[in-house]
């Protein structure tokens, strides 16, 4: 019988604090998350100065939390699996610090790992039948990349932004519409309720790089919006003077509704708005995402990161796929945004690869994918 090998694994790259015990790469036996996102609301995104401190804080108990609930000790654990890029620089160096002090105490090999390279395998922990090579959308908070995912540790970008990440277009338009922090579920949720196709915002198609993907146009294309309804002076006719004074006075709180009017005349609420955003997002991402499988031959497609968990792109991409008969492959939600789980999924394959790194291994905010 083969041999188990059980990851402990930490992920502190952003703004979660976390934990996970990983058996043979695909079963998660804990996966302890500590959110800091109450903290950074209060600033409208993460403030990485405070991000830092608060792991330094919760590290300690998210890793002894995650050893009791999975039933182990240290001794039973066979390697430390870390991210140690991309993010930001004194978040990871907490993560990747606290791996290193483990190993070392414990004299378990340390293995650092690509967040990308975490969020893509999130994917295995639900899809059992899942085997490389496939065609994967990822789609975070600071990256969209199209990558071929050859082998379990070999990876290539084929298509990218060029400017915003999909994530990031979530959080700034719903912070634009009054919305809040953070962006991608309060737009997914409101957009429920709005009409699509009521705005006809643009699909970014870039010349020679069909694969590639551009979202400031869209967003510059929903903020002229909004300024030309003020224009017409009719958001501030329309909504209450509390809420025009918190608008002047904090961007970030969350100060509208769904059903709140951006353009009276017209009858386009918040929703609307979010709904036809989020739909030139999708768009966007389902056609070329459609269109790369198609024309490298890939009959297999997964999604990953914290978008992935957005309804309209599973619905689109899942209509998309049944169409032309792919399969398709997403993590659950839980498992989209950061945490630990994904981190030993990845270090694992890494691990039986022969990944390791010494007690010199730095964190590397830009660490591009494929890089060791
Ligand atoms: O993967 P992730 O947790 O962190 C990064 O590695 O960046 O992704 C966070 C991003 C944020 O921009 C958040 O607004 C977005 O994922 N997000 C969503 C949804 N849930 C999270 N975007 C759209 N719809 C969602 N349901
Ligand atoms: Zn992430």
């Amino acid at each position: 019988m083969e041999k188990e090998v059980l990851i402990l694994a930490i992920e502190s790259s952003c703004d979660e604090t976390a934990a996970a015990v990983v058996k043979n790469g695909r079963e998660v036996l804990s996966n302890t998350i500590y959110s800091q996102i109450d903290l950074h609301t209060l600033y409208g995104g993460v403030v990485p100065e405070i991000a830092s401190r608060k792991h330094i804080e919760k590290i300690n108990q998210v890793i002894k939390t995650s050893l009791k609930e999975a039933g182990v000790t240290l001794d039973d654990i066979d390697a430390i699996g870390v991210t140690y890029g991309p993010g930001l620089v004194g978040a990871l160096l907490v993560g990747v610090a606290e791996a290193k002090a483990i190993a070392y105490a414990s004299g378990k090999p340390l293995v650092g790992v690509h967040h990308i390279e975490g969020h893509i395998a999130a994917n295995y922990v639900e899809h059992k039948d899942l085997e490389p090579p496939y065609l994967c959308l990822v789609v975070s908070g600071g990256h969209t990349h199209l990558v071929k995912v050859n082998s379990y540790a070999e990876y290539e970008i084929i298509g990218r932004t060029h400017d915003d990440a999909a994530g990031e277009a979530f959080d700034k338009v719903a912070r634009a519409i009054g919305l809040g922090y953070p962006g991608g579920p309060k737009v997914d949720k409101v957009s429920k309720t709005g009409r699509k196709d009521i705005l006809a915002f643009p699909r970014a198609n870039i010349e020679g790089c069909p694969y590639d993907f551009s979202f400031s146009g869209l967003k510059s294309a929903v903020l002229n919006y909004l300024n030309s309804c003020k224009m017409k002076q009719t958001v501030g006719n329309n909504l209450n003077t509390d809420n025009e004074r918190q608008i002047k006075h904090s961007v970030y709180e969350t100060v509208f509704s769904g059903d709140d009017l951006i353009d009276p005349e017209q009858g386009v609420t918040v929703a609307d708005v979010a709904a036809s955003f989020q739909a030139a997002v999708v768009d966007a991402l389902v056609s070329k995402t459609m269109a790369a499988a198609k024309d490298l031959g890939y009959t297999k497609i997964a999604m990953a990161g914290g978008v992935a968990s957005n309804s309209a792109l599973r619905a689109g991409m899942k209509e998309a796929c049944e169409k032309a008969g792919y399969s398709l492959y997403y993590p659950s939600p839980i498992l989209c945004t950061d945490n630990a789980a994904m981190i030993g999924c990845a270090a694992y394959y890494e691990y039986i690869a022969g990944t390791r790194h010494g007690f010199d291994l730095n964190a590397v905010p830009n660490l591009k994918l494929g890089e060791r």
